[in-house]
């Protein structure tokens, strides 16, 4: 297997961690990097001080949108141990994402090592706040200088890591959905379910509009109908009936989130009648006004669990805990944060121990 050459930034002065971390904005002082080549594979992997890119104009990625992304966090626990939650299950979702747009694929384990020793170098930066995390972000871009539409041959693999918070400004507070049904964000057999930049670029508009409007986020209905409930901006979602909790089925266009699995599994252990299914947005209002809808809630890597308070659709309104947050989606976020922080037992072996393995450095 590959070497991977470390050079690391001897810190003379400890990490000073941010007082508001918020999401995304504080960066650790490495990156891991790897570079694909048609010849070579993928190789040359480092972990290097972070530093800015220096791209030609054309690298094809930016006017091409060829690149996959990926959304994962790691966690000190109470006893002091760095994990990071469901690694492989993210790394095999880049996989997926990097197939259906013709960028070479990873190893998984040489690439989990790697995260291993980057996690391990900045430790430091790891925060230990409730709520607070370091966010992972491995990416993948079609490297090569050139203008005009096909698959690049050349690659590049960065990990960059953020200190975060809190995903939304209100913390655990119930968000206000807007449904959306002006826009689509993706379609069935097109992009939906890979974690790549053009999704996200089609969600900013109504992100924005729905914002002027008071909302938090949008909820996608399904691209070809606009009847079925598919999922909000950087979240899966979740609606508690009387009888059943459902969340939308895997048709093709939903983002198959990590943290939707580790919910259906925690609800099945809990014995919840929890079904993947088609869920009309319909059946929703129809359910709403009979009295039969309990809580609706996102969960997603970023917020993990978050309420939904409010969900508008047209000239209709879904009140639901507007000031408590609902009592399974609290129930969810404090067994998901408990295992993240190690407070409780480690039920599916979700968690991956950080260690400082001996490696070769330059
Ligand atoms: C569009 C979209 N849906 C759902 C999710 C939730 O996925 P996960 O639980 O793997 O973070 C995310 C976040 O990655 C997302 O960007």
């Amino acid at each position: 297997m590959e070497k991977l050459n470390i050079s690391i930034t001897e810190r003379t002065t400890p990490v000073v961690l941010p007082q508001n971390l918020g999401f995304g904005q504080f960066f650790t002082d490495h990156v891991f990097e790897m570079d694909y080549t048609p010849a070579k594979g993928w190789h040359n992997a480092s972990i290097k001080p972070l530093r800015d890119l220096e791209l030609h104009p054309a690298t094809m990625f930016i006017h091409y949108g060829q690149a996959v992304f990926e959304g994962l966090k790691a966690f000190k626990t109470v006893s002091g141990e760095v994990v990071i939650f469901r690694p492989e299950r993210h790394m095999q979702r880049m996989n997926n994402s990097s197939r259906r747009i013709c960028i070479p694929e990873v190893d998984i384990p040489f690439v989990l090592n790697a995260l291993n020793e980057l996690v391990a170098i900045d430790k430091d930066w790891i925060p230990t706040n409730s709520g607070e995390a370091l966010y992972i972000r491995p990416f993948i871009f079609g490297s090569d200088p050139f203008l005009g539409v096909k698959p690049s041959t050349n690659y590049k693999l960065i990990i960059i890591c953020s200190p975060v918070g809190a995903y939304y400004p209100e913390g655990f507070k119930p968000v206000k959905i807007l449904v959306q049904d002006e826009y689509v964000r993706a379609v069935r057999k097109g992009l939906g379910e890979c974690k790549t930049p053009a999704n996200y670029a089609a969600s900013l508009l109504a992100a924005e509009e729905a914002k002027q409007k008071g909302y938090t986020q949008v909820l996608w209905l399904d691209g070809i109908e606009q009847k079925y409930i598919e999922e909000v901006g950087t979240m899966n979602i979740f609606i508690r009936f009387k009888n059943e909790v459902v969340t939308p089925m895997l048709t093709g266009s939903i983002l198959p989130g990590v943290t939707r699995d580790s919910v259906i599994r925690i609800l099945k252990d809990w014995g919840e009648n929890i079904t993947e299914r088609l869920v009309s947005i319909d059946e929703v209002i129809s359910e709403y006004k009979k009295g039969n809808l309990l809580e609706i809630f996102g969960t997603g890597t970023a917020a993990i669990i978050s309420t939904v308070g409010k969900l508008g659709y047209k000239d209709t309104e879904i009140v639901l805990n507007p000031v408590e947050p609902g009592e399974l989606a609290l129930k969810l976020f404090e067994e998901l944060t408990s295992t993240h922080y190690g407070i409780i037992e480690d039920r599916h072996k979700w968690l991956w121990h950080v260690e400082k393995k001996q490696v070769e450095v330059i």
